[in-house]
């Protein structure tokens, strides 16, 4: 039987758009882009624990068994049955706002309102209330934070021996502390678990990279990126600002790097790799060729682009409606899509005037006519390397951006005012936080969070540092 499970054809801004491009465009196939409930969830409730990291929510969260409904999905559906014009088919286009409407509910009656749960990832639907503990009781417990950090560090437990070394240590403190500096340079934490956190930054996409069908970047330059930058002490906001390139023996470089795979169009098809853009336009992670590719794909206003780095790295979710700056006499509708319709400039007052500083930046580029692929127009990919260039005539609103309310003349620019913005250290706080405790910081935590926000800007950016703050404290360490 084929169940359908909420497949919804209307989406406007669904994700997942570039593999079935790609797949149109290249291959002639129809792979469907097809959004289901729990993806559906997480873009309507990106702070809820269980859309961190590349999982989204299993069914559980609304379904005893599905399609039988649990307490909160049970609310959920009777807050969709209250809009005029729902139907099944238009699912996820309403459940952003119910997701929102029930948040102050206690669904499943067990002392926690709903969102509260979604933020310490307990289940809104089943009487589970395991919100964290308060620490006021708490004392910070060398044992307790030796083990905390093997394994969240280290991704083992400690030794016998480590412990045995703790007892007997003049100064325990101080040795956990050299535990986590450890930990901080093993290869579990440098190419493991901050390979983890950097994936929905990313956003890797098998079909399209390295290894793909179709091979249009390659993100190993990505995420070797952002641990380098994300360790040894270095300036986090390089994720936004480096002008290089992390090698595969761990150099950087900042020379234009050659396409690693040959132009190749077959049973294979290769078109990019490497990082074509010059130094002086780079900026980190949100140029590389695989974010340009992945996130620009073929939109002169790319506006994926601009919400992706908004969000991931800015903490604003621009489809929420968060981090609204509208500019004035904006969207002008360059790309005539009819944006400045009300309903619309809502939103893309601040998106578009954000996106304009990415659209001298070429995503995919390649040349189509009637009969689809343009062989001959594409000869730059046989012998370039387009994807990710720089490329000043793309369109004629490149110097026009805008970020945080603020008129900016190029990427460069826009790249600095973000980097050196309150809601990139915050954002930054928030990844790691959420990392170490498996949840978004609370309010009840903002006293931790800006002890981390002082010790980040007093020390350079140093995310390392930064975790050393972190571990001394009672939620981290804390026994009774
Ligand atoms: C965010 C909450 C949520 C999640 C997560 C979720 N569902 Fe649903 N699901 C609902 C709601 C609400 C309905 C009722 C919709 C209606 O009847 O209008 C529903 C209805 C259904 C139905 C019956 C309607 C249909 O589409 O045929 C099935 C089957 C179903 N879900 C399967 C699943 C499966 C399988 C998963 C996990 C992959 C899942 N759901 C995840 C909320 C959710
Ligand atoms: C609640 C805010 C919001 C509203 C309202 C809104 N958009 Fe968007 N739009 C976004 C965001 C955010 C993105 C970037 C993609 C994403 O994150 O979903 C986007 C992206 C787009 C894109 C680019 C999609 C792509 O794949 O390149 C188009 C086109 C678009 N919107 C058109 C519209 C139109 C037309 C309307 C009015 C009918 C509209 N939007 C209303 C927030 C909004």
């Amino acid at each position: 039987m084929n169940i359908h499970i909420h497949s919804f054809s209307n989406v406007p801004h669904s994700g997942f758009v570039l593999a079935s491009a790609a797949g149109m465009l290249f291959l002639g196939g129809t792979a469907e882009s097809r959004p289901n409930a729990p993806a559906a969830f997480c873009i309507a409730s990106p702070a809820a624990a269980i859309c961190q990291g590349a999982a989204t929510p299993d069914c559980s969260l609304c379904h005893t068994a599905a399609p039988q409904l649990n307490l909160y999905g049970g609310d959920l559906l009777a807050v969709l049955r209250t809009y005029p014009e729902y139907t099944l088919n238009d699912f996820s286009l309403h459940l952003g706002s119910a997701v929102n409407e029930i948040h102050d509910l206690d669904s499943d009656e067990d002392g926690s309102i709903n969102f509260d749960e979604l933020l310490a990832g307990t289940s809104p639907g089943l009487a589970d209330n395991l919100v964290p503990p308060p620490t006021e009781d708490l004392n910070w417990d060398p044992q307790t934070a030796l083990k905390r950090v093997s394994v969240v560090f280290c991704g083992q437990s400690p030794t016998y021996e480590e412990l045995q070394e703790l007892n007997t240590a003049s100064d325990p403190r101080a040795l956990v502390h050299q535990h986590l500096s450890q930990c901080l340079n093993s290869s579990f934490w440098k190419d493991e678990a901050l390979y983890r956190i950097a994936d929905p930054k990313i956003g890797p996409l098998e079909a399209i990279d390295k290894n793909g069908e179709v091979s249009l970047a390659n993100d190993d330059w990505d995420y070797r990126l952002f641990s380098y930058v994300m360790t040894g002490d270095r300036d986090a906001r390089e994720l936004l600002l480096a002008d290089y390139h992390v090698n595969q023996d761990g150099t950087t470089t900042t020379d234009i790097i050659p396409k690693e795979q040959r132009f190749e169009f077959g049973d294979r098809i290769s078109l990019g790799t490497g990082q074509p853009l010059q130094a002086d336009k780079r900026c980190g992670m949100i140029t590389t060729q695989w974010y340009l590719v992945r996130n620009t794909m073929f939109a002169l206003v790319p506006r994926n682009t601009a919400a992706h780095t908004y969000k991931e790295y800015l903490g604003m979710n621009l489809s929420l409606g968060e981090g609204l700056f509208p500019v004035g006499g904006e969207p002008r509708d360059v790309d005539n899509i009819d944006i400045d319709a009300p309903d619309c400039a809502v939103c893309h007052s601040t998106l578009d005037p954000l996106a304009y500083s990415f659209s001298t930046y070429n995503g995919i580029q390649v040349a189509t006519n009637e009969d689809g692929i343009d062989l001959l127009g594409n000869i730059g990919l046989l012998f370039g390397n387009p994807f990710g260039e720089f490329n000043a005539k793309r369109t004629n609103w490149g110097a026009d951006g805008y970020i945080f309310g603020q008129p900016v003349g190029d990427l460069s620019e826009w790249c600095q005012v973000a980097a050196n913005s309150p809601q990139f250290a915050e954002t930054l706080i928030g990844t790691m936080f959420n990392f170490v405790f498996s949840r978004e910081p609370t309010i009840t935590d903002k006293e931790m969070v800006g002890d981390l926000q002082q010790e980040l800007s007093s020390n350079n950016y140093s995310v390392n540092r930064m975790l050393h703050k972190m571990i001394d404290s009672t939620l981290f360490g804390g026994a009774p």
